[in-house]
């Protein structure tokens, strides 16, 4: 592993950005990323804390008290859909309300620079599709908060796209401390009175991601229906615990690491004899690498050739680095666009088509 970010030898980036990145790392970098060209991205939710979402672990991260492992998962599904829905509401709501940052931005560009960049992505968000990355070159591991498919799998039906909030009217957030205790009968104590004070800006309503914010009972019936079979519910369409990935973005991912291109002796008798495409750089951006099969693609780029470079706040969720890696401390917001700038220039940050 080459320095750490923060080192005795920092230059200032850009005088209105505040991360500071070792010069040699920075050079050493760049020269590699100039060169490559087989490059695979694997983002998690510490991609987006700049656009205002949380992350999963660490602080934060649970809601009402409940970690993802347990809330997103079938059997939390069957046992109250209410409350999973509820969960799931509250981060379309919030993903709706959160912008993509220049991160996002400076990934899409690269994706446009370098046709064999591959994304990995772990979050659910919709920001990497609105800041204009290109589908192709996008995998969502983990699916997306904005599709829909009935929870019943014989039925089939999926809905792309849904960008409505709430998508029935019983999973509007909570507006004040009036409406709801009137649908849930519980009296609001000084404690809701302090979280609406202090409530998250993209939130527009009550942030009940506090346990102490109490939310209404939901049935059944006020829940969303499969138009198609009519009698199951819909549910998010995305990947719980237990569940495995899409078959596509499985065989699509697979594909691109069995690419093979012809050897260097691949003429006369040898003709025809071929090898694995190299893999020549791995970013690894704002996840922890606990989930797998996520995970485990940083140690499949490694093992065709890759370079790892890890941009993440926290060294410690910098796994396995080795000599010749990278370690990129920080605000990924403010590195990703940084480290990317010799070969994407400054990237553009508007949307490409608003949600909703
Ligand atoms: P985690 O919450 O596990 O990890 C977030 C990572 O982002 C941590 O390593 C943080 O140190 C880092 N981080 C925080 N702020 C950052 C910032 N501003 N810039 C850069 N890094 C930052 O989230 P994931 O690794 O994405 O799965 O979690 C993986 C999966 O676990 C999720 O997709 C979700 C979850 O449970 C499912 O729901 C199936």
């Amino acid at each position: 592993m080459q320095n750490i970010a923060i080192s005795d030898k920092h230059i200032m980036s850009s005088p209105t950005k505040s991360a500071l990145l070792s010069r040699s790392d920075l050079e050493s970098f760049t020269a590699h990323l100039q060169n490559s060209q087989r490059i695979v991205a694997v983002l998690g939710a510490g991609l987006s804390v700049s656009s205002g979402l949380p992350t999963f672990r660490g602080a934060g991260g649970l809601w009402r008290n409940y970690d993802a492992t347990s809330i997103a998962t079938p059997g939390a599904f069957r046992s109250d859909p209410g409350l999973v829905w509820m969960f799931y509401s509250y981060r379309r709501h919030m993903s709706l309300n959160a912008k993509p940052n220049p991160a996002h931005y400076a990934l899409a560009e690269l994706a446009r620079r370098k046709p064999e960049f591959l994304t990995l992505s772990q979050n659910v968000d919709g920001l990497s599709p609105r800041a204009g990355h290109p589908a192709g070159q996008l995998k969502l591991l983990h699916g997306s908060l904005f599709d829909v498919k009935c929870e019943d799998e014989s039925c089939g039906y999926i809905r792309q796209d849904d960008f409505s909030d709430p998508i029935v009217p019983a999973l509007a957030m909570p507006e004040d401390e009036s409406s709801v205790a009137e649908q849930s009968n519980v009296r609001p104590n000084q404690a809701i009175q302090a979280a609406i004070a202090t409530k998250a800006a993209l939130i527009k309503g009550l942030d009940i991601s506090d346990a102490n914010i109490p939310i209404p009972t939901i049935p059944r019936s006020s829940l969303p229906h499969c138009p198609n079979c009519k009698t199951s519910l819909l549910r998010p369409g995305v990947v719980w615990f237990g569940e495995t990935l899409p078959e596509a973005v499985l065989s699509d991912v697979d594909a691109y690491f069995d690419e093979v291109e012809p050897t260097p002796q691949a003429e006369g008798r040898n003709k025809g004899h071929m090898q694995s495409k190299k893999v020549d750089l791995c970013l690894v951006i704002g996840t922890s690498s606990q989930v797998y099969p996520a995970a485990g693609y940083t140690y499949h780029a490694r093992a065709m050739g890759a370079r790892v470079a890890v941009i993440n706040m926290d060294r410690s969720d910098a796994r396995d680095l080795r000599e010749g890696d990278w370690f990129f401390q920080g605000d990924a917001a403010q590195i990703v666009p940084e480290i990317l700038k010799s070969v994407i220039g400054e990237a553009r940050t508007s949307e490409v088509a608003k949600a909703g």
